[in-house]
């Protein structure tokens, strides 16, 4: 199938460069010059494992293009995916502004039959609105469907290839026969095709999220309660997820969740409640804990440390928001580094891949590590932010010839707290005995 896929972020890259991959010819446009260039070359702006070599190989067999012109890619295109960026606005809403841009322009260069699809996340009753700006501005009933994404960063590939399920929301079996024939190389019966309209896909994205931005914030706060109460919340997570109704995943406590995707939707599915009168309870109550979240780890420094960071030197470990990724928007880590600066603490931190990300906000107000042990020179305390492999067997050895005093605050319940002991540590982590 010949493919138009317009932004190449995080999810027009990864969809353009599976679509291809999987036999389709994909162009896809970028109005960012320089990134379409390096693109040509086969050097991708983000990582995420696989992704690299998947572009250049699509690029070397002619099936994946990237251009700016937008018109040469939509001309030809029997399906065309909308897949730039929709952030937060002021009140938390999604700024749709350069969806409707995109919708305005594709317009006159749409073939009749060519299926526009929305890939990325759009309030509830987005396509029905691009329809009808489409019905304005050609004249025609254009096919619109609505097709949202569930990779996840670090993993991307994979879960595009073997996706838990795809949901298509459309108003015509025949859109729904295109994306079933596009989709067909990467569905297995276990696996399903689901075909409903385009609110209630356009919701389940939100669902998706919200739920397990849920399930993270409840854990964490049960996890504050283990600490206050004496309980372990590694035992008591065992002891709810053998039961089959709850399950064991999405529900590790740590440092509160970040990302591009469940701060912001999280919030915008709020922002449409209110909007419509209704007061989103439980989605206001995730997104605040998990505000304060992110504040636990601050407040066990400042109690050991008698709130005197001034002078101290505090190590990082991971400030990516998660691992396998270089991504730090709403990281934890940021909101730690922020304090500690404020509080005039001097900061030593490592990541395996966000470094060049972190050092275009703080430049040169932190000291950035190539090597992870390298952060620990003399810093008074390790602060672990990002659950990388790289953190997870140490030299204890060497941590503790390195550190000025061998003090841990571990946001991602690494370590044994028990073997911590022995090993000499004072070891703080998440929702069990410290
Ligand atoms: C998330 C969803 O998992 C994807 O399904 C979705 O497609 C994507 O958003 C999106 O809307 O585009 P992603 O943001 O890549 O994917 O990251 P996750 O792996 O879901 O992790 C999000 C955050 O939750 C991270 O900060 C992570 O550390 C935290 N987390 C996750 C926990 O604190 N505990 C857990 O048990 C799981």
């Amino acid at each position: 199938m010949e493919i138009a896929v317009i932004g190449t972020g995080y999810v027009g890259l990864v969809s353009g460069a599976c679509f291809a991959d999987s036999g389709n010819r994909v162009t896809c446009v970028d109005i960012d010059a320089a990134k379409v260039e390096a693109l040509c070359r086969g050097e991708v702006p983000i990582y995420e494992p696989g992704l690299e070599e998947m572009v250049k190989h699509n690029l070397s067999v002619h099936r994946l293009m990237f251009t700016t012109d937008l018109a040469s890619a939509v001309e030809p295109a029997e399906v065309v995916y909308l897949a730039v960026g929709t952030p937060q606005g002021d009140d938390g809403s999604a700024d749709l502004s350069a969806l409707w841009k995109v919708v305005e322009q594709i317009a006159p260069h749409l073939q009749k039959d060519a299926v526009l699809v929305t890939k990325s996340t759009v309030p509830v009753g987005t396509n029905a609105r691009i329809y009808g700006m489409l019905k304005e501005l050609t004249g025609r009933d254009c096919e619109v469907a609505s097709n949202p994404e569930f990779l996840k960063e670090g993993a991307a590939i994979d879960d595009f290839v073997k996706p838990d399920r795809v949901v298509v929301g459309v108003r015509s079996d025949r859109a729904a026969d295109v994306l079933r024939q596009l989709y067909e190389p990467f569905l297995r019966t276990e696996h399903p095709f689901l075909v409903m309209t385009p609110e209630s896909a356009e919701m389940t994205k939100y669902v998706a999220n919200a739920l397990l931005a849920t399930k993270i914030s409840f854990i964490n706060e049960m996890a504050n309660l283990c600490e206050r109460m004496g309980g372990d919340i590694n035992d008591v997570r065992r002891g709810i997820g053998h039961d089959s109704r709850i399950g064991f995943a999405f529900l590790f406590p740590g440092v509160g969740y970040g990302g591009s995707c469940f701060p912001k939707d999280v919030r915008a599915l709020s922002a449409m409640a209110t909007d419509l009168g209704v007061e989103p309870r439980i989605l206001l109550a995730v997104d605040e804990v998990n505000t304060c979240q992110k504040q636990v780890m601050i407040e066990k420094l400042d109690k050991h440390f008698g709130g005197k960071l001034s002078g101290k030197t505090i190590a990082i470990w991971g400030l990516a928001f998660k691992p396998r990724t270089d991504d730090i928007r709403e990281a934890p880590a940021l909101v730690l580094i922020d304090h500690l600066l404020e509080e005039g603490a001097k900061v030593q931190v490592h990541d395996p891949e966000a470094m060049d990300n972190v050092r275009k906000i703080y430049g040169n107000k932190i000291t950035l590590c190539d090597l992870e042990m390298e952060a620990l020179a003399g810093a008074d305390a390790l602060c672990i932010m990002t659950e990388w492999n790289d953190y997870k067997r140490p030299d204890w050895d060497e941590m503790a010839s390195l550190l000025r005093a061998p003090v841990i605050f571990d946001g991602r319940n690494l370590y044994e707290p028990e073997r911590m002991q022995s090993r000499g540590f004072t070891y703080y982590s998440v929702g069990r005995p410290g």
